[in-house]
Formats: structure tokens, C-alpha cells, sequence
């Protein structure tokens, strides 16, 4: 098959979150089936500098209708492997900035433009270069237009685009919502600007876009496909999503085992395998010691690797500090995000330095470290669509501590209820939960036999994106 994907972010050439961890696992997953891929993503500056590092070609010039004008941009394409081709969307006014989304508290004011910009480029380069594609999958609000768009763009052009689109959900807090006047940027017909369009409460709502009109709707976990037709998670979508109640999937993600697998990683200082720990220990030693805590110490070592964000449950490991000042055990957080939250683990680290480690910064080879030398890794998220940590953790032999909701519920059983399957340790999103599983750690940790049992059951079990991308697959063949 002919397989495009729209998104926002591709790890390695631009990630905030999971988004692009997935939408790179999913393309490699599928160029490495044999179908031909492209993704489509906006040429950020930090995009673009890849591009240059690698042989890479102009090959349009795009001329896009933005309401009344046309603004110029252009499209860079290159070839990272065998049956996968990567184009930037470019245009500099829009995209050569040092953030995708936004800088520090506020997303840029320009952001109705610059992705009906991106979604718009898509189309055009469709169009021009005649691709075909069997099947044009979109990725989360940034992407969203793009089912609709094409549509409108083959009528107009009596040219067929694309056989199939299909529209991923990654995570319903980020609609793309923006005032009503950015309707007009899209040249949709006016009778689209209504409640069954992409009105929503006055404005505009990009990502409803997608769920109403691509030909089939996805989301990345079963149990986040039933939660987003809930109030409580929908995030005052749900009754939008329940128009599709039918047809909507939850596909898990996978993860990459090129990339997240401890027996290869070279981002670690040893490596390891559920048959050979002697290299878990080496990291753990080399872990603390990069936070400046001390290499010797035996006691259980908790991570922590997130955007700082509410979603991220930030406030429950705040309101648990105590547990963290008064045991004997690590604490070490990766993240960046909200300012007060970035305070406040500052705080909390100065109030215990030789125990507790925060670093406020992105850094992919620091994420890889925590991941293979803590000895839990807490995740509570008050909503989590898949969570990719989680899946990291066990791979790595790390036993993850998450609440239960979204993916996490897909992919954790709890080693206390369920002893035959359990690999994690599993609660309630509340402070208390997370406080109760806090510590139930202590007592696993202290027995190392069991302990042991439930590390090693973790790292056997099936992550790989081979299954997730061969339920795309499947979904794509019905889809045809
Ligand atoms: P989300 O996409 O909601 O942020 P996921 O669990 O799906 O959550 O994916 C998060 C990804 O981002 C993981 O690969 C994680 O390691 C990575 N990540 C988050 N914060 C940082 C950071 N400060 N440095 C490096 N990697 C990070
Ligand atoms: C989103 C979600 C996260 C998911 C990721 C990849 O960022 O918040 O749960 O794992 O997308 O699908």
C-alpha cells in the first residue's frame, strides 16, 4: 500500500511527546512491511537542520490560499530509509522558530495559521506530485484538517487524492481551538462553519475536523477509546466522538525495539537482558551518580521522566513529598513544562538534596538512563491515552507504578492483585492512590526474590510495533 502520515512530530527530527516516538515507530513499522511511506510533517527550524545534515531536495515550490491571499512556502523532501520519504512543509515566517508550539507559557498567536498552513501544504503536495495514496492517515489537532481538506481539493480539481483517510486521536486535551475567524483562512465552504462543521461554542475547532470527517477514526489505546465518549474525559468532545461510536478503534501503540530495547541501547553505560542484569546495576550506579547522589545506595531509586504538566499528575507526586523526605529512597524527575511545576520540584529538591534529583531539561539520552537505572518509574497520569513510559519501564526491567486510567490500565496489571500477569503496580488516580502504591514499592522492593519475578515478567513481555502496526495494517486492508 501507499501509506501517507500527517503529524506534528517525528522523532528524530522534532518530539515533544509521545506523538513523535509513535508516528516514527509506526512509518519504520510499516516501510519495514514492505508498503511505501511517507510522513508529512512542518519544517521546523530544528526539522530543517536534519535536513541539511542529510541529502535532502527541494522538489515544489507550494503557493497556499490563506483566505483572501496566497503565501508562499516550499517542500523539502529526504530518504531516511528504504521505503520511507520524509517531507517539511515549509515555510520560514511560520515554522523556523526555536519551539513548535509555543514559547515557555503561551502558544504562538499564529497557530490557526501556521496548521491550516501545514494541513494545506499536505494537500498541495498531493496533489502536484501525484502520489495516490491508498491511505492518508492524520495524527491529533495539527493534522486534522487534512481528511477534510483533500476531499474539497479533489472536487475542486477532479483529481483523486487519496483512496481512504484516517484520523488518530493521541490525546483529546489539544483540540486546536481557535477564534471564529480563522474559518476563513481554511476557504471552506460557510456551510461547514456551522455545528456540524467545525463550529464549536463560537470558534473553531480543528481536531472535530477530523473526527467527523475522516473515513475512519482511531484513538491509541481501547480502554481511551471508551473513556473520550465519557464527560469526565472527552474533554467537551465526547459527544462529538460518540457520532462515531461505531467505528471508532483503540489501536495500542507499540515501541520501537530499535530505539527502547536495554540489550542495544547505546545511550546506556551498559547494556542488559532479562537473562544478564549485571549491566541493570551498572546504570543504577551511573544514574545516581550523574544526579549527584550517592552511586552505593541500596534503597529502592523512583523516576520519573514527563512533560510537566497537570495531565502528568504532577500535583499527586507533590501532595506524596513527604513519602520522598521522610524513606529511605531516590527520587529523580526528568521534565519540562509549567513553570509551577517547575518551581515546585525545585523546592522540594533543595529541601533534600542527597535524595531527591530534578532536571528541567529535554535530553533523550537522560530519559534512556532513568529508564534503565531506577528501580520504579511512577506515572500518574489523571489521563493518559496510551503512555509510552510505562511499556519503556518494563522493557527496562523497571517496575512502573501507574493510576488507572487510559493505556495504563492496557498495559500495567498489578503485581499484588494479579500474581500470575502482574508487572507493575496499579492505582487509583489520587493522591492517596499513588501514596498506597508508593507504599506497596517499599515492601516489593524488600523482597528481592519477588521483586526479581515481576522486573523479569515485565521485560518478557510483548511491546513490539510489529503487532501494533500489523492492526493498522489490518484496519487500512478493511478500510480499502
Ligand atoms: P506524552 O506524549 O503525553 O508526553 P508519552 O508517555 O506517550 O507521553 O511519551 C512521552 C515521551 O516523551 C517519552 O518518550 C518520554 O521519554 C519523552 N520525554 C518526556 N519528557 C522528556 C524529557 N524531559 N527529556 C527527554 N524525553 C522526555
Ligand atoms: C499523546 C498521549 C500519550 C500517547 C502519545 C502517543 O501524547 O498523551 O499518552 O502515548 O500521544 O500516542
Amino acid at each position: 500500500m501507499k501509506i501517507v502520515h500527517v503529524a506534528s512530530e517525528l522523532f528524530p527530527y522534532v518530539k515533544t511527546g509521545g506523538l513523535a516516538d509513535a508516528v516514527a515507530a509506526l512509518a519504520t513499522a510499516l516501510a519495514n512491511a514492505d508498503h511505501e511511506v511517507a510522513v508529512f510533517i512542518p519544517g521546523y527550524r530544528i526539522a530543517r537542520e536534519h535536513a541539511d545534515a542529510v541529502e535532502s531536495e527541494r522538489i515544489l515550490r507550494l503557493k497556499i490560499e490563506m483566505g483572501d491571499e496566497f503565501m508562499s512556502g516550499h517542500v523539502r523532501m529526504f530518504a531516511p530509509r528504504p521505503n520511507l520519504k520524509v517531507y517539511l512543509i515549509c515555510r520560514d515566517e511560520f515554522f523556523d522558530r526555536s519551539h513548535p508550539y509555543g514559547n515557555g507559557e503561551r502558544d504562538y498567536e499564529d497557530n490557526a495559521d501556521r496548521f491550516i498552513f501545514f494541513a494545506k501544504g499536505v494537500v498541495d503536495t498531493l496533489r502536484l506530485t501525484e502520489i495516490q495514496a491508498d491511505v492518508v492517515h492524520a495524527h491529533d489537532w495539527q493534522a486534522a484538517l487534512v481528511p477534510l481538506l483533500l476531499r474539497m481539493a479533489e472536487r475542486r480539481h477532479g483529481q483523486s487524492l487519496a483512496i481512504k483517510t484516517v484520523f488518530t486521536i493521541h490525546n483529546i486535551a489539544f483540540q486546536g481551538l481557535f477564534p471564529a475567524r480563522a474559518f476563513q483562512r481554511t476557504n471552506l465552504p460557510e456551510e461547514l462553519n456551522n455545528i456540524d462543521g467545525l463550529e464549536y461554542y463560537n470558534q473553531i475547532n480543528l481536531m472535530k475536523g477530523g473526527i467527523l470527517f475522516a473515513d475512519r477514526m482511531t484513538t491509541v489505546s481501547p480502554r481511551y477509546a471508551e473513556e473520550i465518549q465519557t464527560a469526565e474525559f472527552g474533554c467537551g468532545l465526547d459527544g462529538v466522538v460518540q457520532t462515531r461510536t461505531d467505528d471508532i478503534v483503540g489501536l495500542l501503540n507499540g515501541i520501537d525495539d530499535a530505539v527502547w530495547n536495554p540489550s542495544i541501547d547505546p545511550l546506556l553505560p551498559a547494556r542488559y537482558s532479562a537473562g544478564d542484569m549485571k549491566g541493570k546495576a551498572v546504570c543504577r550506579s551511573a544514574l545516581l551518580k550523574a544526579q549527584g547522589l550517592d552511586p552505593k545506595f541500596k534503597g529502592p531509586v523512583f523516576g520519573m521522566v514527563c512533560r510537566l504538566a497537570e495531565q502528568k499528575g504532577i500535583d499527586l507526586l507533590l501532595a506524596n513529598e513527604d513519602f520522598f523526605l521522610k524513606h529511605e529512597c531516590r527520587l529523580i524527575v526528568l521534565g519540562t513544562g509549567e513553570q509551577r511545576y517547575e518551581v515546585a520540584l525545585k523546592e522540594l529538591a533543595a529541601r533534600a538534596p542527597d535524595r531527591i534529583a530534578i532536571s528541567l531539561k529535554l535530553d533523550e539520552s537522560a530519559s534512556h538512563l532513568i529508564e534503565a537505572g531506577a528501580d520504579f518509574f511512577i506515572m500518574p497520569s489523571l489521563f493518559e491515552p496510551c503512555g509510552l513510559n510505562q511499556m519503556y519501564s518494563q522493557a527496562y526491567g523497571t517496575i512502573p507504578l501507574t493510576s488507572e486510567v487510559g493505556g495504563l490500565v492496557d498495559t500495567v496489571n498489578d503485581a499484588d492483585r494479579d500474581a500470575l500477569r502482574g508487572t507493575g503496580l496499579t492505582f487509583p488516580a489520587t493522591a492517596e492512590g499513588l501514596g498506597e502504591a508508593l507504599q506497596r514499592a517499599l515492601v516489593l522492593h524488600a523482597d528481592a526474590k519477588r521483586y526479581s519475578a515481576v522486573q523479569k515478567r515485565g521485560m518478557e513481555k510483548n511491546f513490539s510495533w510489529t503487532t501494533a502496526a500489523a492492526a493498522y495494517e489490518q484496519l487500512y486492508q478493511d478500510s480499502l
